[in-house]
């Protein structure tokens, strides 16, 4: 069987650039999905200023940008200006669970309604000029809605159909539906890849013919190697844990940013031993110094 492909999920408010080169550094990431930008007709962006927003990823990164709308017109101009910029690939987010995308009709909530959705798709894929790329959940409510999912999809060729295999009303938490993944994913004439929770290499083991490969969000986190892992590839001459954690850390420092810091490191503590008094020296932590110095200290006990 080809080797999988191993992708990074967008995360917004936890992944952007310093955990993007970092990771990128470790190896085992095929590709990367960059946190969703809107694409809205009233609010379209010029090139220079997208161009911007990637500006501090490196070169190693291989970067799929993803785009959140409910509007062909929108989604087809801000993703033909990126494939301009030089990404040949796209990824569309339906299946964003959040309520105050929903309530707008975007992301999952376009899984609700599969006429509209197909109408949708129809008006937009023939005038793409990259490749197209689409997220979705494996439903809205029940993972029943599945195999029809699935089929609205095979009307059209897409890059690949990315299943995040909770409904959007688990959001984020309860077990993903594997069982149900692996029973309807098998009738996609589309490369499909499974996303939800595979936090090791063992967790990566689906066996479909169809299966292009794992999308790993939370869990490339908390172990930054999996991707080597999965890959069976050494991971001595990676950059360690320690290193990985310590670069992100001092990235955010620098800049101030130490919101964002703690929400990383509430995954980060999970690979160390007492996660919950690593939190607890954090959480109280008011200026960038304190971090440094409490991270290195995490580190040499
Ligand atoms: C804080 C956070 C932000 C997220 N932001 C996005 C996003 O911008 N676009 C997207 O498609 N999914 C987003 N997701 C969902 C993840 O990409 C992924 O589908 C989900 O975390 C399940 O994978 P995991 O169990 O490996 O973490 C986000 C998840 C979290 C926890």
């Amino acid at each position: 069987m080809a080797e999988k492909v191993i992708q990074l999920a967008p995360m917004l408010g936890l992944i952007d650039a310093p955990f993007m080169n970092a990771i990128a550094e470790v190896g085992g990431f095929d590709e990367i999905f960059a946190p969703y930008m809107l694409a809205d007709e009233r609010s379209m962006p010029k090139p220079q200023v997208l161009a911007r927003r990637f500006s501090g990823i490196s070169n190693r990164v291989n970067l799929v940008p993803q785009l959140l709308s409910n509007n062909a017109d929108a989604f087809v101009a801000m993703a033909n200006i990126l494939n301009n910029l030089g990404y040949p690939k796209v990824n569309w987010n339906l299946g964003c669970p959040i309520k105050f995308v929903v309530s707008k009709n975007r992301g999952a909530a376009l899984l609700r309604d599969l006429e509209n959705l197909e109408r949708l798709l129809d008006s937009t894929i023939g005038r793409l000029k990259p490749e197209l790329s689409v997220k979705i959940r494996i439903g809205f409510s029940s993972p029943d809605e599945f195999p029809a999912i699935v089929e609205i999809f095979n009307k059209f060729k897409l890059n690949e159909l990315i299943v995040h295999a909770r409904t959007a009303e688990q959001q984020y938490g309860g077990e993903p539906y594997r069982q149900a993944f692996i029973e309807s994913a098998g009738n996609s004439l589309n490369p499909i890849v499974y996303n939800g929770d595979i936090a090791c290499a063992a967790e990566a083991n689906i066996s479909l013919p169809n299966l292009k490969g794992y999308m790993i969000g939370r869990g490339a986190i908390v172990n930054p190697h999996i991707g080597l892992q999965i890959k069976g590839l050494p991971t001595n001459s990676a950059p360690t844990f320690r290193q990985f954690a310590t670069e992100i850390t001092h990235w955010y420092c620098a800049r101030n940013s130490l919101n964002r810091l703690k929400e990383l490191w509430k995954y980060f503590a999970k690979a160390l031993a007492k996660p919950d008094d690593i939190q607890a020296k954090l959480c109280h932590i008011t200026n960038a110094e304190q971090v440094s110095v409490a991270v290195d200290e995490i580190f040499e006990t």
